[in-house]
């Protein structure tokens, strides 16, 4: 590995995009949403009206992606698709599309790639267990799935006595089943990770927490 990574892993809604993007801005570190590759692949087979139970057909999509990150602005095929990968919709079919061997593996060395070009902080669920395994630091970031739920509804400005605030906890709790019960690359944490629960912590705390972390392993 040519520059050093710190790898975040967690379950969806934990956080983890936002505190890997501010720990890579700290540090001026490259940052990696790996999670996006995965919405990426589901958009455009989805696009392309590619069966998802299509695994090779899948698979060949992943490997060539006609994806730009430029400025924070996600490109796929020149349109701009940042809001678009985020839907419920797409992290579900995101998440069945993630499960598939041959997907995984078609993903894997783009993403390594990164760490070939600079410094990295890489967020979602096998960072530190497959793809980054020599990751200088190892993060599980945590937080309950209620809390990690009523999150998510507030930044949607939905209430908490509703339905659907019901049906997002209920789409989380799903989806870490799913995340969890997978046979290739689950959402487990590394033996040598550092677990971090952001239930009762700010953003600033937690990216307090982390770049405390790293500081140590540095020294
Ligand atoms: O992190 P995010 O919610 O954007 O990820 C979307 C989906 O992609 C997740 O539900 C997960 O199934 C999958 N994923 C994965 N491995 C990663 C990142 C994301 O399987 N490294």
């Amino acid at each position: 590995m040519a520059y050093p990574v710190i790898a975040i892993d967690g379950p969806s809604a934990s956080g983890k995009g936002t505190i890997a993007a501010k720990v890579a801005e700290t540090l001026q570190w490259a940052y990696l949403d790996s999670g996006a590759l995965y919405r990426l692949t589901a958009l455009y087979a989805k696009e392309q009206g590619v069966d998802l139970q299509d695994e090779n057909a899948v698979a060949e999509l992943a490997l060539h992606l006609p994806v730009m990150f430029h400025c924070g602005e996600i490109l796929l095929n020149g349109s701009n698709v940042s809001a678009d990968i985020r839907t419920e919709e797409i992290s579900l079919l995101a998440s069945q599309i993630a499960a598939l061997p041959k997907v995984r593996q078609a993903l894997l060395q783009r993403q390594r790639d990164f760490s070939r070009a600079s410094a990295v902080v890489a967020d979602g669920r096998d960072m530190a267990t497959v793809v980054f395994p020599e990751a200088v630091l190892k993060v599980f970031l945590t937080a309950t799935a209620q809390i990690r739920a009523e999150r998510r509804a507030k930044q949607l400005g939905i209430a908490l006595n509703t339905a659907q605030f019901q049906q997002i906890l209920s789409d989380i709790e799903k989806r870490d089943e799913k995340d969890k019960t997978r046979p290739v690359a689950p959402l487990k944490q590394a033996a040598d990770a550092h677990l971090v629960d952001s239930s009762d912590l700010t953003i600033d705390e937690t990216v307090a927490k982390v770049l405390d972390l790293y500081r140590q392993v540095k020294k």
